[in-house]
């Protein structure tokens, strides 16, 4: 069994998995309305990404025989100034969820709970990759400028993700 703390950070943490997915759905909305499907691409894997973070947690909860308990999703943001913009708030976002993840371990070392100290792990891990997949995005972005070759050379790189 979980701690009933433990339940609760649990959840919440589902729920922010679940923003994450939100959030660059609308993302991958704003690059289909400039026509820049690459982005739009990336985007929308991300989106998928973020769901299963979500399921896996929820799944770990039920197996550990916590109570799961959903929580409303907020509304994300739906328009950036620019590309930069957007990227440089998936950045901020990503270093956000780490931070949580952070608190997450902290508690579940508080509470000597090794079980859920290895499911974290795993986003610990995960969170290296997030943060430097933005980090990369975001560089190649400030690098060009407002060139919009370079912006497409970019959108045709992000549509290979698979
Ligand atoms: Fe689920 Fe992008 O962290």
């Amino acid at each position: 069994m979980v701690s009933p703390k433990m339940e609760e950070a649990l959840n919440k943490q589902i729920n922010e998995e679940f923003y994450s997915a939100y959030l660059y759905l609308s993302m991958a909305g704003y690059f289909a309305e400039k026509n820049l499907m690459g982005f739009f691409n990336w985007l929308f894997v991300q989106y998928h990404e973020e769901l299963s973070h979500a399921e896996k947690i929820y799944k770990y909860l039920i197996e550990r025989g916590g109570k799961v308990n959903l929580m409303a999703i907020k509304q994300p943001d739906y328009n950036w100034k620019d590309p930069k913009e957007a990227f440089a708030s998936v950045l901020n976002h990503e270093k956000y969820i780490t931070s949580r993840i952070n608190e997450l371990m902290d508690l579940a070392e508080t509470e000597k709970d090794r079980a859920t100290m290895s499911l974290l792990q795993w986003y610990i891990n995960e969170q290296v990759e997030e943060e430097a997949n933005a980090q990369a995005i975001l560089a190649k972005l400030e690098m060009i400028g407002d060139q919009p070759a370079g912006l497409l050379m970019i959108d045709r790189e992000l549509a290979q993700r698979k």
